[in-house]
């Protein structure tokens, strides 16, 4: 089955999970211990039905959308996402790219496989930078200051990471970053010869093994691959203050991910956040938060306007994206569907799956009668006080 061939993002999921090895496909499709909350996000997102309006005239409708001063070509953009080089060669790279020609913004998470001066220099458009982050301010300090110095427009410090999430499949598949092989993967790998050879080995030969780019360090004049430890030594003791203390570091907007309730989301604005970003890590960290949709609505009224709400987890359609507009979110993000895309068909399927995205948009769009994203409201959704 041919990219053009995939007339959804289901069609791309599933042939996302036919090319990859568990182990991969696991750690993108799975939530935390027993997916409660991953399911949650999709069945809240479906729950929600359209007040359609009729002959409208919706001829000269557009997508197009300004966020802190900058217009996109459509309202949304690709979520940061760790470890993406699993799924395709350069993946970060890809992901850049295809947002860069689909004219939406790309946030490149601090977990990624490419440094993040590479992927600033390859790819054009409109970039942010995702920081983990921990007590040790020094180490955070770093990247913030290379972030910048690479020309990266925002940060976006998630903060839904005191402690690991429990994913027990990790542990079952053996999985660890940096790459460890082990009986379990040869075995897995061998039976995706395609993954093995255009992602694994292709990686292997021209970057080595998968490590996180980002948190490499020179020591004595050699490159010292790392893991995340520096950013997970006390990320428990995060508070507010350390958001005050980016705040002074980092002179472009910052937003604040992982924001679930209305409370939260006055604190990120009292603290001197420009936005946050309403989501549950799409289902990956606490299972049994409520889903990210059924919070939106308290948070856009918390904020009243006076900083930008994001939102994502759990977007696989056009209405869904609609959905969380029309709700109030200002922009709207997502993860696994521009990585299923990047599975099947490297950038040409992340820019597929973003065609399919904005196609779905546009249609839901023309159905409801809406014209323009700034039209999109409450009166467009059925009972939308019970989301
Ligand atoms: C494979 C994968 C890796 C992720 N890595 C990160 C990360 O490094 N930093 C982060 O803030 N969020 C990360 N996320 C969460 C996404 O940014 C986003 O919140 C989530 O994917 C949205 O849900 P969706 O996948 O249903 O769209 C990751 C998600 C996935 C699927």
């Amino acid at each position: 089955m041919s990219l053009s061939a995939a007339h959804n993002i289901h069609d791309l999921r599933r042939l996302a999970q036919r090319r990859l090895p568990k182990v991969a496909w696991d750690y993108l499709e799975r939530g935390a211990e027993d997916d409660i909350t991953m399911t949650a996000n999709r069945v809240a997102l479906e729950r929600i039905l359209f007040r359609p309006r009729t002959l409208v005239d919706v001829s000269a409708r557009s997508l197009r959308h300004t966020l802190f001063g900058k217009t996109y070509t459509a309202p949304f953009g690709i979520a940061p996402t760790g470890a993406a080089g699993l799924y395709c060669h350069d993946a970060d790279v890809a992901l850049a790219r295809a947002a860069a020609t689909a004219g939406v913004p790309f946030v490149l998470s601090t977990a990624s496989f490419v440094a993040m001066e590479r992927v600033a220099q390859q790819a054009a458009g409109s970039k942010w930078f995702q920081l983990y982050m921990s007590k040790d301010r020094d180490a955070a300090e770093r990247l913030v200051k290379r972030a910048l110095a690479a020309g990266f427009e925002a940060l976006v410090v998630t903060t839904d990471v005191p402690v690991g999430a429990n994913r027990e499949y990790n542990l079952r598949n053996g999985f660890t970053i940096p790459f460890r092989i082990n009986a379990r993967n040869v075995v897995d790998g061998l039976l995706h010869p395609r993954w093995l050879t255009q992602v694994f080995l292709r990686t292997l030969l021209t970057d080595g093994v998968p490590r996180f780019r980002n948190v490499d360090s020179e020591e004595g004049g050699r490159i010292v691959s790392k893991d995340l430890s520096a950013f997970r030594a006390r990320r428990d003791a995060l508070d507010w203050s350390d958001i005050v203390w980016l705040r002074k570091i980092w002179p472009h907007k910052l937003l604040v991910k992982g924001i679930l309730v209305a409370e939260d989301a006055r604190l990120a604005l009292a603290h001197g956040a420009d936005g946050v970003v309403v989501s549950n890590h799409g289902g990956r960290q606490l299972d049994g938060a409520r889903a990210a949709i059924d919070a939106l609505p308290e948070i856009v009224d918390a904020v009243g306007g006076k900083i930008a709400v994001l939102f994502d987890s759990g977007v696989r359609r056009g209405a869904d994206i609609v959905k969380a507009l029309a709700l109030g979110a200002d922009f709207v993000f997502f993860g696994r569907a521009t990585l299923y895309g990047a599975s099947v068909g490297g950038e040409a399927g992340v820019v597929r799956a973003l065609e399919l995205l904005r196609s779905e948009t546009d249609r839901v769009m023309a159905l409801i009668g809406c014209t323009c994203v700034t039209d999109l409201g409450r009166q467009f959704l059925e009972r939308p006080d019970s989301v």
